[in-house]
């Protein structure tokens, strides 16, 4: 009961929207860049944060809420205990180790599957009719993992996947053409990481295709231009790690925006880590990597048919066989 009553009701507060409200697992440098970026774009009702340390849980919590009066209202809780995650609609999860430089996302393997046999069935258990984002790497598997663990429908389980690699090749295009990464159409997808596949042949800019552009136009082009600006989203996660120690700031922002997709039933379509057997040819085992998925309310709806030369769905099938590869290592 509150002390003090400061508005005198004429009729009881009535919602206007649907409640949403979204769970956030671990809250290192990649949960708190998300929860924040959540929080200034009005995304939830309800933000839950666990962690398994209880003070940097609390005092982010307070941090956050002490922000109050500059944003969307939206309610903060923290608890290392996941009943604080009841009800949610998203359950995204970041806990766990991070590379130190020079380090692959595979690497984090073992480590972050022992972290998932306890954070993923507790998910499970207390927000059963949510929806997993999973962005602890290595990413793909790591989906994988968490489809196993949770019992949840396949669409209902999703990775952050490229979605970050898109962003980050949209940037590099943009860049290079001086325009606007946001009329930039171009998808990177199978692995979150090493063996990732730049699709060139559906690259359009402002609605002009790239590639059948300078072809038309007898402009010759360097396909070690084309690899160059590839490997440079391959490796630019490395730079950013052996430079400020983490990546936070995009991987927030490319979060998010999965999370309003989802939400507020978008129908976007965002290249995320999605169990992909039978897509493009892929064989040889239930596995998780980023194909462009249109995303909404239930999860992921469909994937689309991305036009890709055979050279692209070839290097995509190899993508696909080396997460299977390292998949092979666990027993769940
Ligand atoms: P961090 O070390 O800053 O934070 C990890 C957090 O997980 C810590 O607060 C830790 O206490 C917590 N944690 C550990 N065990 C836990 C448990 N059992 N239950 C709950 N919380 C637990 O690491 P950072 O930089 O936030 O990275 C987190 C993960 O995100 C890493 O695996 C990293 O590789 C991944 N990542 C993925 C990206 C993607 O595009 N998919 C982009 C950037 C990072
Ligand atoms: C990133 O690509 C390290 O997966 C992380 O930023």
């Amino acid at each position: 009961q509150a002390f003090f009553k400061p508005i005198q009701n004429t009729a009881p507060p009535s919602p206007t929207k649907r409640h949403t409200k979204i769970a956030v697992v671990g809250v290192g440098n990649v949960g708190m860049a998300i929860a924040q970026t959540i929080l200034t774009q009005d995304l939830a009702d309800e933000l839950a944060l666990i962690d398994a340390k209880p003070d940097k849980l609390r005092g982010e919590m307070l941090d956050l809420q002490h922000a109050a009066a500059f944003l969307p209202r939206t309610k903060i809780s923290a608890s290392v205990d996941y009943s604080v995650a009841a009800g949610s609609d998203l359950c995204i999860v970041t806990a766990g180790a991070r590379q130190i430089a020079g380090e692959s996302r595979l690497n984090l393997l073992q480590r972050n599957v022992a972290l998932f046999r306890i954070i993923v069935p507790a998910l499970a258990r207390h927000a059963p009719d949510s929806m997993l984002l999973i962005v602890s790497n290595p990413v793909d598997v790591l989906t994988y993992v968490a489809w196993k663990l949770s019992g949840f429908p396949s669409n209902r389980v999703v990775g952050a996947g490229t979605n970050l690699d898109s962003s980050r090749f949209r940037f590099l295009i943009a860049d290079h053409l001086d325009v606007n990464a946001q009329d930039v159409q171009a998808y990177i997808v199978g692995e979150h990481g090493d063996s990732s596949v730049a699709l060139w042949s559906s690259i359009s800019v402002g609605g002009v295709p790239i590639l059948s552009f300078l072809e038309k136009q007898q402009i010759a082009y360097e396909k070690e231009t084309l690899e160059k600006i590839h490997k440079e989203v391959v490796d630019c996660a490395y730079e950013v790690i052996s430079l400020k120690g983490y990546t936070s700031w995009a991987i927030g922002y490319s979060v998010a925006s999965l999370a309003r997709t989802l939400l507020r039933d978008q129908r976007r379509i965002h290249p995320v880590s999605v169990l992909a057997r039978g897509f493009f040819g892929i064989e040889g085992g239930d596995v998780f990597l980023s194909l462009p998925a249109q995303l909404g309310r239930g999860g992921v709806m469909g994937v689309t048919n991305v036009h890709m030369t055979d050279e692209e769905a070839e290097r995509l099938r190899g993508s696909a066989r080396a997460i299977l590869e390292v998949q092979g290592q666990l027993d769940l």
